[in-house]
């Protein structure tokens, strides 16, 4: 039975009607006023028949594809809703430069990113200080990825890939079926950590380490992003994890000045000495805690990117046995037989073909799709003869990899084709001259531009040369490329993405 009340209406009901009626009135507000009052100053708004929801599902889903739909329907400035919010998204060159070359007192990255990357990172470094602190923080790091250190972390990379599938229960025996992220995700980290943090990082390097990281990133997600914060435990799980990642920076940090500071240092000179002997512009030395946040930072930084890149490039290779060979050839000749010996100086430009693969890879699949910028005063954005006016209220984005998969600049764009570079050395050097005024910037451009693209570069360089010397892989039968999964933020294969392999036999 229900309870009826005097007016014949279930209570239910008169307890409902109110919030429907609210609903229903604020999505017809939303859509007649995207109809009948589009507000002509403000770049188009993709239409949407929810409020706050807005494009969000359909954005979320396929960022990319999104971008190029919207593109031929308005060209390249438009504005969608996406999680209550307008955002404006800026492509083609102009886009690209307009964003990523903004000034600060125009833009902040720090505004949208804090909240997802305070608690990943730690206080007082990346975006939890001024962009000016940022900048000096970026300087001290790229001080320390000179040529000279990275020429020095290519037997580094070697040993430990080495050491990996020595180990791995997916590598042994003459063939198999490897867990392509997986595999990707713990190498990059082991490598990262083993190069740039030192002989007491690399003497634990572990499945231990590999977790605290891991536990990092998985919190590195867009409930996270939107809403900073909330008890979930992924977050607790997330701030457990920084706890102990920080204390054993702390720990080597600590060790380090009981054991004679700078006298203890010996040949081995990673990133965390040479943070320990840096100051800041005015004399201060970098505290403990933003050494050991930094060094977070630095390592999810570029473990994020890396694996998902990794990952592709294996992918591709796969279905590409031709490049394979390419490659095994492209080593055999610049190196000889022994990888370990002679892969020391200036590998990357030893080996051409293996820096175009990554790049091409970096070209199709992007990690980042999306950067994004608070807009701090109103700004005007002029494309194909028209302005648009950029209020305050909006958030900047820069889809640089919309360019770099477009016809315009790239013939046969959505082909995975390492050689096209061979004829693009001309666009490369006119995009170094150029800025952000380019079609091809996976590394951003600007102040917030990455510090670790040389290491990247190398990092991925070594590890396919590795791969490639010892392993001829090939999809799973009836598998080709997989498709993108957006979720996680960046893009990386749809799980479970797995690959055969079989030992190169070395003639
Ligand atoms: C394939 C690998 C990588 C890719 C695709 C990549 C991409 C990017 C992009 C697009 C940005 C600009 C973000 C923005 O404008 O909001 C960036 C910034 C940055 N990256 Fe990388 N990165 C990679 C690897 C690395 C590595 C290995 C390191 C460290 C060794 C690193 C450290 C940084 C830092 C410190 C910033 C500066 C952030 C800022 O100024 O706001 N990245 N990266
Ligand atoms: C990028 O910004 C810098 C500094 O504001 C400026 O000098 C440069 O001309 C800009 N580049 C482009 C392509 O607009």
């Amino acid at each position: 039975m229900m309870t009826i009340n005097p007016t014949g209406t279930p209570v239910w009901a008169e307890i409902l009607i109110i919030p429907i009626a609210l609903i229903a009135l604020s999505i017809a507000r939303h859509i007649i006023q995207q109809l009948l009052f589009p507000n002509k100053d403000e770049p188009p708004l993709v239409f949407s028949w929810l409020p706050f929801i807005g494009s969000t599902i359909d954005y979320g889903i396929d960022p990319y594809k999104f971008y190029f739909k919207y593109q031929k329907k308005y060209g390249n400035i438009f504005s969608f809703v996406l999680v209550g919010k307008k955002h404006t998204v800026c492509l083609g060159l102009e886009g690209n430069n307009f964003v990523l070359n903004s000034s600060v007192s125009e833009i902040s990255a720090a505004d949208i990113y804090r909240g997802l990357t305070l608690p990943i990172f730690g206080k007082d470094v990346c975006y939890d200080c001024s962009p000016a602190k940022l900048m000096e923080q970026k300087k001290l790091l790229k001080y320390s990825l000179t040529a000279d250190k990275l020429d020095s972390f290519v037997p580094v990379f070697l040993d430990v890939m080495q050491n990996y599938v020595e180990h791995a229960e997916d590598f042994q025996g003459n063939e198999g079926v490897f867990d392509v992220v997986e595999c990707m995700a713990v190498t990059t980290i082991f490598t990262a950590a083993a190069s740039l943090q030192g002989k007491e990082v690399r003497e634990k390097l572990d499945q231990g380490l590999a977790d605290l990281y891991h536990t990092l990133d998985l919190s590195f997600i867009p409930i996270n992003f939107y809403l900073p914060g909330l008890p979930l435990p992924v977050n607790r799980r997330r701030d457990e994890a920084h706890k102990k990642i920080a204390a054993i920076y702390t720990n080597i940090i600590n060790r380090r000045r009981a054991l004679g500071g700078e006298s203890a240092r010996e040949a081995d000179d990673d990133m965390i000495w040479s943070l320990m002997r840096s100051t800041y512009k005015d004399g201060t030395p970098v505290p403990d805690h933003e050494i050991a946040n930094l060094m977070i930072g630095l390592l999810m930084a570029g473990q994020h990117n890396a694996y998902s890149v990794g990952s592709w490039i294996l992918f591709r290779l796969a279905s590409r046995p031709d490049i394979q060979k390419a490659l095994y050839q492209e080593q055999r000749e610049a190196l000889g037989t022994d990888l370990i010996i002679s892969a020391r100086r200036d590998l990357v430009s030893k080996l051409p073909l293996h820096k175009m693969v990554v790049r091409e890879t970096l070209r199709l699949h992007d990690p980042i799709h999306t950067v994004m910028r608070a807009v701090k005063v109103p700004l005007t954005f002029t494309s194909t003869s028209r302005s648009y006016k950029i209020p305050t209220s909006h958030v900047l984005i820069s889809a640089p990899g919309v360019t770099a998969q477009s016809a315009e600049y790239f013939p046969e764009p959505d082909k995975w084709e390492p050689r096209r570079w061979e004829a693009m050395t001309d666009f490369l050097e006119r995009g170094e001259k150029r800025g952000a005024m380019s079609a091809f910037l996976p590394f951003g451009a600007g102040r917030h531009r990455c510090v670790g693209e040389e290491f990247a570069y190398l990092q991925l360089c070594t590890i396919i040369a590795y791969m490639v010397r010892n392993f001829v892989f090939r999809p799973m039968e009836g598998e080709g490329v997989p498709k993108t999964d957006y979720t996680a933020m960046l893009t990386r294969p749809v799980l479970p993405a797995r690959l055969q392999w079989e030992k190169r036999s070395k003639e």
